[in-house]
C-alpha cells in the first residue's frame, strides 16, 4: 500500500502508544495511577450539560452547522475578549474550531505554502511540528530554556530563517514547562513576528489555569495592529476535552484563510456542543477559581512529595502540569519505565515534546490530590 512519505517522519502520537500500554496493564489486573495526560478529570458543571441537552431541541440543531461557527457563541468569545482582556474583536476576527488542536493544524496550510519554515518552541505540544511536517512544512526549532524561564529566546534564531519563516507557534501558559508569558515578553515576540512578516500565534490552552489571584493575559492585549492569532479552548478550565471545542481569534485575513481550509476540508462542530461552550462562557468567575483552586492544592501537595523524594522541578503555579528533571543516574526513558514497572506510575517522558526534553518529565495534575500523594510517595528517594 502506498502511504505519504511525510507519515515517517512523524512517530505514533505518544498517547496512543501510552493508552495501549495502560490498557494491557489494567487488563493485567495491575495498578496503574496515572499522571501523564492533560485530560481533566473533573466534571462538567450541570449548566453545560443541560444546554448540551437542550441544543437537541432547536430546530435543525442536526444541520451541518456554519463552518466557522455559530453567531451567538463568537459573540460569546468577543465578550469573553472585551471583558477579561479589554480586546474588541469582530465576528471576521473569530472562528470557532473543533477543538483548538484543529486549529492548530489547519492554520498550517491557511499561511504556508510547501516547504515554508514554520517557528516552533521545544521543549513543545508535539502537534506544532508534526502538523508542520505533514502539512509539508519544515519545522524549526527554537529551544526554550530554563535560564530563560522557558520563553521563546527569539535572539537565538538566526536571521536567514526569521527572514524565511511564515508562521511561528507560541504557547503561554506552556505545556510541558507550566512557564507563563509576561506582557514585556509578548510585546517583544509580536514586534519581532511583525517585522520580519511572520504570523505569530499564542496557543493559550491554559490560559485560565493559573492560581485565583493572578489574571490571564492574551497576546491581543499587546498587539496593537492585530498580527497575531491566538487560540483558546473548553476543554481545559471547562472539562469539555471530548466535547472538542476551541476558537481561534486574531488577525482577520488569517482566521479569513483558517476558515478557508476548515470550510473545504471540514464543517462547524456539532450546534448542540456550540450552545454548551455558549453557557461555559457565562459561568461566573466563582466556577473558574474553583477549579484554579483545586489545581493548586494538587500543585502544593505534588511539590512537597516531590522536593521530599529529592525530584526537582520548575516552579510555577500556571497550567496543570510540572516539569521535572528525571533523577541523576537514569535516561528518562530508564525511569519512567522503571516508576511504570515497580509502582504503576505513568508520566510522560520530556522526549515527548522534543529532543530538547529528553532530561525531563512532566506530571498531569489531573487525578485527586489524594491519588497524586499515594502515586508520588511510592517512589524511593533519590
Ligand atoms: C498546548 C496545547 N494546545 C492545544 C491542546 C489541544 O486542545 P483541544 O482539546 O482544544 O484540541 C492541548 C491539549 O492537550 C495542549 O496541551
Amino acid at each position: 500500500m502506498k502511504i505519504n512519505n511525510r507519515l515517517d517522519a512523524i512517530g505514533v502520537y505518544h498517547f496512543k502508544t501510552i493508552d495501549a500500554i495502560k490498557e494491557k496493564r489494567r487488563k493485567e489486573g495491575k495498578k496503574i495511577i496515572d499522571l501523564s495526560i492533560g485530560d481533566p478529570d473533573l466534571p462538567v458543571e450541570p449548566s453545560i450539560l443541560q444546554a448540551l441537552v437542550d441544543g437537541f431541541k432547536e430546530e435543525g440543531f442536526n444541520k451541518y452547522p456554519p463552518y466557522d461557527g455559530i453567531n451567538e457563541l463568537k459573540k460569546q468569545v468577543i465578550n469573553y475578549y472585551k471583558n477579561e482582556f479589554g480586546v474588541d474583536l469582530d465576528l471576521e476576527e473569530v472562528s470557532i474550531l473543533i477543538g483548538s488542536k484543529e486549529g492548530i493544524s489547519n492554520i498550517i496550510p491557511a499561511v504556508c505554502d510547501i516547504n515554508d519554515i514554520v517557528i516552533v518552541p521545544e521543549p513543545g505540544y508535539p502537534v506544532y511540528s508534526a502538523g508542520a511536517k505533514l502539512w509539508g512544512c519544515i519545522p524549526y526549532t527554537v529551544p526554550i530554556k530554563e535560564s530563560y524561564d522557558y520563553l521563546v529566546n527569539f535572539t537565538e534564531i538566526s536571521r536567514e530563517v526569521s527572514g524565511k519563516a511564515k508562521l511561528m507557534f507560541i504557547n503561554y501558559p506552556n505545556n510541558p514547562t507550566g512557564a507563563s508569558g509576561n506582557g514585556e515578553f509578548f510585546a517583544e515576540i509580536i514586534k519581532f513576528c511583525e517585522e520580519n512578516n511572520i504570523v505569530l500565534c499564542n496557543d493559550a490552552a491554559y490560559n485560565e489555569i493559573i492560581t485565583a489571584e493572578e489574571k490571564p493575559l492574551s497576546i491581543l492585549q499587546f498587539d496593537k495592529n492585530k498580527h497575531s492569532v491566538e487560540f483558546g479552548t473548553f476543554s481545559k478550565l471547562y472539562n469539555m476535552t471530548g466535547f472538542r471545542i476551541g476558537y481561534a481569534v486574531g488577525n482577520k485575513q488569517v482566521i479569513a484563510a483558517l476558515v478557508k481550509v476548515k470550510s473545504n476540508l471540514d464543517s462547524g462542530q456539532f450546534i448542540p456542543i456550540q450552545r454548551a461552550a455558549c453557557r461555559a462562557l457565562n459561568l461566573n468567575k466563582a466556577y473558574g477559581d474553583e477549579i484554579r483552586e483545586i489545581y493548586f492544592k494538587r500543585r502544593v501537595v505534588a511539590e512537597r512529595v516531590l522536593k521530599e523524594k529529592n525530584i526537582e522541578f520548575f516552579p510555577t503555579k500556571s497550567t496543570f502540569y510540572i516539569w521535572c528533571k528525571t533523577p541523576r543516574g537514569y535516561t528518562t526513558s530508564e525511569f519512567c519505565s522503571e516508576i511504570l514497572d515497580k509502582y504503576g506510575l505513568v508520566v510522560t517522558p520530556g522526549s515527548c515534546f522534543g529532543t530538547l526534553g529528553y532530561d525531563y518529565f512532566r506530571i498531569a495534575l489531573t487525578c485527586s490530590w489524594e491519588v497524586i500523594e499515594e502515586g508520588l510517595s511510592s517512589l524511593p528517594k533519590y
